[in-house]
């Protein structure tokens, strides 16, 4: 493979010794079930064939060196295998530090560093979890090398508290599930309050997931996003007070919230709940359609599901609606959305596979007029999760 032709090259340039094991992770993208992770509900993502690659050999002592060929500038970073702390100056490596550390946190100490080359194939801010894709990765390494026992949705665990809890980024559990329980040409349903998941084929016949990349340079994703949670956290504390066994937004079908909404005082917070909500049973409903096979309506719910990120939940912007109204007005477009966080990233697409040239070339005019610049398109392949090459 070329890819990690280039990488042991590489590798042995910086190092000085020959990779011994290569690994992949994949990116996701989210079909359906956008900002109802964290609020207890149901997501629908998979895994896709952009990703990010390791190649990898073991060191003696209790330090690790790791070069990433997507940021040379960066150079070589190294850092010890225990005690670990997060380090700014340490940049893009505190996601396999933050592993390490939790490893180490939770009982699983390596006994030895590595050297490791990283390539990810992700366009970095696409919102196609390129750190969920890390850390999953760096997990597999670790458990591949010292057979600890864990299982992989041990490991998606442990990958989402190294974001949380040593990078600092209040993520739910949906990216590092779909990096790592992806399974080719397959989506995951995944219910995020008990983790019970299922599997469900993707066969769209004469269509394909299409990513679009809306390449916005900067984006305020991280605070934005904390103040929804807190808002959802919020409208949920003030609907237990009238209903105590309420555990999560993610357990009212509609019908009850309508019920209840009355009792949430702001009508900010009333509307991000509402969101959560309806999202939660809208991907149940869309998953009911895809499977049986009624598309069309899949990709009415994928157009629903953004209007209510734009109009309850208020995380799309300027970029990411051109993107999904543009696309609406294309003839063989079956539905459109953005996926993952929101503010900027992409959106996801299902279009006939006829009409992708004519989607592409609509949708990058309209978008560039508007915003300035040019957006990027992906045809995705679904992939199986993080894994062992050789
Ligand atoms: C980001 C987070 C996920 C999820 C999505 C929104 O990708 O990392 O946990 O909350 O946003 O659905």
């Amino acid at each position: 493979m070329e890819i990690l032709d280039n990488m042991k090259k590489v590798f042995e340039e910086k190092f000085g010794h020959p990779a011994k094991r290569s690994f992949f992770s994949p990116g996701r993208v989210n079909l359906i079930g956008e900002h109802t992770d964290y609020n207890g509900g149901h997501v629908f993502p998979c895994a896709i064939s952009l990703g990010t690659y390791a190649v990898v050999a073991d060191r003696t002592d209790d330090k690790s060196r790791v070069y990433s060929m997507n940021l040379e500038d960066k150079g070589v970073v190294e850092f010890p295998m225990s005690g670990l702390q997060y380090d700014k100056a340490k940049d893009w490596a505190n996601y396999p530090m933050g592993v390490v550390d939790v490893f180490e946190k939770a009982g699983h100490k390596a006994a030895h560093g590595f050297d490791i080359v990283f390539y990810g194939t992700l366009p970095a801010g696409a919102g196609l979890s390129s750190s969920a894709s890390l850390e999953v990765l760096m997990s597999v390494i670790l458990e591949d090398a010292f057979g600890f026992g864990l299982d992989m949705v041990e490991m998606v665990k442990l990958s989402q508290k190294a974001e949380n809890q040593f990078v600092g980024v209040n993520c739910g559990i949906m990216d590092q599930f779909a990096v790592g329980m992806g399974k080719k040409d397959c989506a995951i349903l995944l219910d995020c309050n008990t983790l019970d998941y299922r599997y469900s084929k993707i066969a769209l016949k004469d269509a394909s997931i299409v990513i679009t990349n809306t390449n916005k340079p900067h984006s305020l994703a991280s605070s934005a996003y904390n103040v929804r949670r807190a808002q959802c956290e919020h409208a949920l504390n003030e609907l237990k007070e009238v209903k105590p066994e309420l555990g999560a937004l993610g357990e009212l079908s509609n019908e009850e919230f309508n019920k209840l909404a009355g009792h949430i005082s702001e009508q900010l917070e009333r509307q991000r709940a509402r969101h959560a909500v309806y999202e939660n049973n809208r991907a149940l409903e869309a998953v009911q359609a895809l499977e049986d096979n009624d598309i069309e309506k899949f990709g009415k719910l994928m157009n629903e599901s953004h209007f209510s990120l734009r109009d309850d939940y208020d995380v799309t912007g300027v970029e990411l609606d051109t993107l999904a109204e543009t696309a609406w007005s294309v003839p063989g477009v079956i539905g459109s959305r953005m996926t993952g966080a929101g503010f900027g990233g992409s959106t996801v697409s299902i279009v006939k596979n006829d009409a992708i040239d004519t989607f592409k070339k609509t949708v990058a005019e309209k978008y560039t007029a508007k915003i300035g610049y040019a957006p990027s398109f992906v045809v995705a392949s679904i992939s199986d999760g993080t894994h062992r090459i050789d």
